[in-house]
């Protein structure tokens, strides 16, 4: 039966081939089934061809993907062109690409690896957002909902050692989310933060660490997706994460050092895509 457009849903993510960002997409189709038109952005097109086609025939939501690099801003403004030209506005942009790398300054070859975790995690979150604002101001202007969502980590409430890359990356997410937050209220475009604390995916994978309270990727989205219905500001998921992340911030930088003295490092690899 053909859909009435003015009652779909259209939701865009980025980092949707894999882990946090393939569970979200999971959530949203089975939570609205065709009355959703998803966008699906990673690099790994078979990963999103794969992910699509399961979407569409399980849950008859239209998807789309495309095949682009959150680091490049014109591949972001070219994807987001095509988007808004063929399917409309989203109503929900979900920025959730990222990478976590384990760096240490003190070895020159960690620079690429600051250098991609830092373009990936903060600017591909601008370069996700940026070309949709001004066509989100006019959905919200005419009573449209408009969502900007971006995925933080609670690595970034304090430094983590080993993790000075992806810890200053999701602290400056965090404030970035929440300057764009409050420039987009005149606007009627909400702005959420979710912090994810450990999720079972591949990025934690090659953890050799305990992961306190880890949960599993597709708990996380339902928890997300309706903090996301909920237009919360700011949420750490799990809760248990939240209590964890209250007292980091409490905690004065003498104990926070001792404490870290034997936190186990986040690995250092090869890898700087
Ligand atoms: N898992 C956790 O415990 C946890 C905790 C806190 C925060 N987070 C955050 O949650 C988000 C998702 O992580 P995850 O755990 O789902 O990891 P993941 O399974 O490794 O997925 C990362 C996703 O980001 C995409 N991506 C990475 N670099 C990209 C780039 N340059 N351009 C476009 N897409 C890119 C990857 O897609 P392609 O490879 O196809 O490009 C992939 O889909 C990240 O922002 C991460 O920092 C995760």
């Amino acid at each position: 039966m053909p859909q009435n457009p003015a009652n779909i849903l259209r939701v865009l993510i980025t980092g949707a081939s894999s882990g946090l960002g393939a569970a979200l997409a999971k959530a949203y189709a089975e939570h609205y089934g065709a009355q959703l038109q998803l966008v699906l952005c990673g690099r790994n097109e078979a990963a999103l061809q794969t992910l699509s086609a399961e979407l569409s025939v399980r849950y008859q939501a239209a998807c789309d993907i495309y095949c682009v690099d959150v680091r490049a801003a014109t591949q972001m403004q070219a994807m987001a062109d095509d988007v808004l030209n063929r399917l409309g506005t989203p109503h929900i942009v979900i920025g959730n690409a990222g990478v976590s790398r384990g760096t240490l300054t003190e070895f020159a070859e960690d620079i690429p690896a600051f250098q991609a975790v830092f373009e990936t995690n903060v600017m591909g979150l601008v370069h996700t957002f940026q070309p949709f604002i001004p066509s989100m101001k006019t959905a919200a202007a005419n009573g449209q909902p408009a969502q900007l969502v971006g995925i933080a980590s609670v690595a970034g409430i304090r430094g983590l050692p080993g993790s000075g890359a992806y810890s200053a990356s999701k602290a400056a997410a965090i404030t970035y989310l929440e300057s764009l937050r409050v420039e987009m209220q005149s606007h009627g475009i909400r702005v959420t933060t979710i912090a994810p604390g450990y999720i079972r995916t591949p990025m934690t994978d090659i953890n050799t660490y305990p992961m306190p309270f880890l949960m599993d990727a597709d708990v996380f989205a339902q928890k997300a997706l309706r903090a996301i219905a909920a237009k919360k500001r700011f949420t750490i998921i799990p809760w248990q994460m939240g209590i964890v992340a209250r007292l980091m911030r409490l905690i004065p930088a003498g104990l926070w050092d001792w404490a870290m003295k034997k936190t186990p490092h986040k690995a250092r690899l090869p890898d700087h895509r």
